[in-house]
């Protein structure tokens, strides 16, 4: 089959290892933990490559060992714990659909539930749907998806992507069912993934709570800068086009070298199709970024309370603070006192407006980021 792909810098979802850079080390130290049967917790920033990662590593696991199934759910579109349930049926009804009389066993054991079978609109996909009552339905449901797994012939392994939405549910005591059933089953390894530090750190780290010490926690970081910029150059090389070191720096610095945002401005610069892109041709992308995205940012300003986009300007301008109840800070940007930054800075982290990134507050999205930075900044941004 041809290969459909053009532009080899992906900025949606995972489309195999030729366009995957680097994360050696952490997929074999995802690999091991599997291996050892150990649960794992994988936490960076958001868009730093999580979901990349883990389906990296799925790709790999199944590739190597046919005789192992990875089934991964993503939960941040859940809201309950039917929904989860919902998830989970249907992520692994999709991995073992083929296999004949599946379906049946599945909605055998599960038929206290009413299952449903259900095609996804808009991805033709099927989904599996269904009816769960009282908490005492959702641990049934769960200890018979997970015994139907033990009964598979199979290595399974479970991966739970934004798992720190389970504890945004309205039922309370959805750790402790889940932590419960998966105790069950120690063969089966786990691993748990999210972009909220401090939520997870809560489950997985604080005493008393289901999951303490249940899970090694690992935290992503950002891509070197060097294997980076080997796979860039090498995917322009390909298409026979050039950018040099200079260029690259400066998306990287631009980019705070946050994964997603170079993989959207190496994808931009790629689709323009100079043969050599040097700094010039960089900095019309980053214009070019700023321009397209503005009406969204001027809507941000729109929404925003008054003192909160004053904060997130100053942090913007400052290309990040540590401490922004410092004085200094507060005057220089007119933030009035401590105790309102103190109340806009909780109220920004809670949007994930902003976040704590090398202990310096910063915007989040980086490339409002830099158009705070343009329009109100001091000049540069990120030279
Ligand atoms: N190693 C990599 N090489 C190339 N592109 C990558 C790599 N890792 C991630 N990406 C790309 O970067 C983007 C962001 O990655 P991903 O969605 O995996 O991040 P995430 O940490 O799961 O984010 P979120 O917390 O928002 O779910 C994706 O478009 C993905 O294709
Ligand atoms: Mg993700």
């Amino acid at each position: 089959m041809k290969n459909v792909i053009t532009n080899p810098f992906v900025t949606g979802g995972y489309a195999g290892p030729d366009y995957f850079c680097n994360r050696t080390e952490e997929t074999r130290r995802l690999s091991d933990a599997i291996s050892s049967r150990r649960n794992i917790t994988l936490i960076s920033l958001r868009r730093m490559g999580k979901t990349g990662l883990l389906k990296h590593l799925k790709h790999q696991v199944e590739n190597k060992s046919k005789s192992t199934a990875v089934i991964y759910t993503d939960l941040l579109p859940t809201m309950n714990c039917n929904e989860m349930l919902n998830a989970i049926s249907t992520a692994l009804f999709r991995v073992r659909r083929m296999e004949s009389n599946f379906m049946e066993r599945m909605f055998g054991l599960l038929a206290s539930l009413r299952p449903r079978l259900t095609v996804d609109a808009l991805t033709g996909e099927p989904a599996v749907e269904l009816t769960v009552e009282s908490s005492s339905e959702i641990k049934t449901g769960l200890e018979n998806i997970l015994r139907l797994i033990s009964e598979i012939k199979q290595e399974i392994i479970f991966i739970f992507d934004e798992f720190q939405q389970i504890a945004r549910y309205p039922e309370k005591n959805t750790e402790a069912i889940l932590r419960s059933v998966i105790q069950a089953y120690p063969l089966i390894p786990f691993i748990f993934s999210g972009s909220s530090k401090h939520m997870l750190e809560n489950m997985f780290m604080s005493a008393g709570s289901p999951f303490y010490q249940s899970s090694e926690l690992m935290y992503l970081d950002r891509i070197p800068e060097e294997d980076y910029s080997v796979f860039i150059k090498e995917n322009f090389g390909k298409a026979d086009m050039e950018i040099n070191d200079g260029a690259i720096l400066r998306v990287f610095k631009w980019t705070r070298l946050h994964t997603y945002y170079v993989q959207y401005v190496c994808s931009l610069l790629y689709e323009q199709g100079a043969p050599k892109s040097e700094e010039a041709g960089v900095n019309s992308i980053f214009h070019r970024i700023m321009t397209d995205f503005e009406p969204q940012y001027i809507n941000y300003r729109n929404l925003l309370p008054r003192h909160q986009f004053s904060l997130l300007k100053a942090i913007a301008a400052e290309d990040g603070i540590a401490q922004p109840t410092a004085g200094s800070f507060i005057t220089k940007h007119d933030l009035t006192s401590a105790s309102s930054v103190t109340t806009s800075l909780k109220s920004l982290a809670e949007k994930e407006m902003i976040v704590l990134d090398n202990d310096r507050w910063q915007v989040y999205d980086v490339f409002f980021s830099r158009w705070l930075q343009y329009h109100y900044g001091p000049g540069d941004n990120g030279k």
